[in-house]
């Protein structure tokens, strides 16, 4: 089999797999987790073969606030929210990064394949009408990080509060999240999440990143018109705590 049948047949196994597991709009709970389950061995050869950007792109946003910001350093506390297999933990020590990482995700199959790489994780499903634990509510944090976990079928955009609740006033909250066709009723959610705290000033957009190929598309409704799909990653400076 030729190097370019192998790709193209790893992409097409990719699309199917990510379009079962991820993009099960109306999922609840109980099913996010089982689909995860049923991924998670596959899920760092897949998210290869469809050219995932997030994680790469969350690194380089937390890489720029260690220049820009004095508070934000090389050996700063990250939470790495929907954490997954740890590819943003893993990205960060390969530029150097020393800070203690901790890991959350709602799948525990996704966490025991991340043996080795976080100081603590814990196995916590996202909601916006449920609290955290105190370690990850009581602004501890200098970067929050969830690359790849906001979008219809996984986190609420009502859950931007919980990762601005995990940072200190000074620290970085960082994100991606696909903005495709199928996902702008999501997108708009998230903008209006996002504007609610800018206007009362606990956060500013410290950086916005368009992403044009944010990886292959593997949504069957869009994969004749575009082969990527765009995505945009942000930076948010917290200013002070949200009033509940
Ligand atoms: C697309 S993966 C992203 C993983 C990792 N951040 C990366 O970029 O490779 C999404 C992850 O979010 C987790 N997840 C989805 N919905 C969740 C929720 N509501 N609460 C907690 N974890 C969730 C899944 O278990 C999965 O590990």
């Amino acid at each position: 089999m030729s190097d370019q049948t192998q790709v193209a047949d790893a992409e097409k196994v990719a699309r199917q797999r990510v379009h079962k597991y991820a993009h099960t709009f109306s999922a609840e709970q109980k099913e996010k987790l089982e689909n995860y389950k049923a991924w998670a061995t596959d899920y760092n050869t897949d998210v290869t073969a469809l050219q995932y950007t997030a994680p790469k792109h969350c690194v380089d946003l937390i890489l720029n606030a260690v220049n820009k910001h004095s508070e934000i350093s090389m050996n700063s506390s990250v939470v790495d929210f929907c954490c997954g297999t740890g590819l943003v933990a893993n990205r960060l020590r390969s530029v150097g990064f020393t800070g203690p990482i901790d890991g959350v995700d709602g799948s525990d199959a996704m966490l025991d394949l991340t043996a080795g790489v976080y100081r603590n994780t814990f196995c916590q499903f996202l909601d916006p009408g449920k609290n955290l634990p105190e370690m990850l509510s009581s602004s501890q944090y200098d970067v929050a990080v969830m690359a790849g976990g906001f979008g219809p079928a996984q986190v609420d955009a009502g859950c931007l509060k919980h990762l601005i609740h995990s940072i200190k006033i000074g620290g970085v909250c960082i994100f991606s999240t696909r903005t495709n066709r199928c996902n702008s009723e999501f997108s708009k959610k998230l903008d209006d999440e996002l504007t609610k705290y800018v206007h009362c000033d606990v956060i500013v957009i410290d950086e916005l990143r368009n992403i044009d190929k944010f990886e292959l598309s593997s949504f069957p409704e869009e994969m004749k018109e575009t082969r990527y799909i765009p995505g945009v990653a942000y930076c948010l400076l917290k200013l002070k705590p949200i009033k509940e």
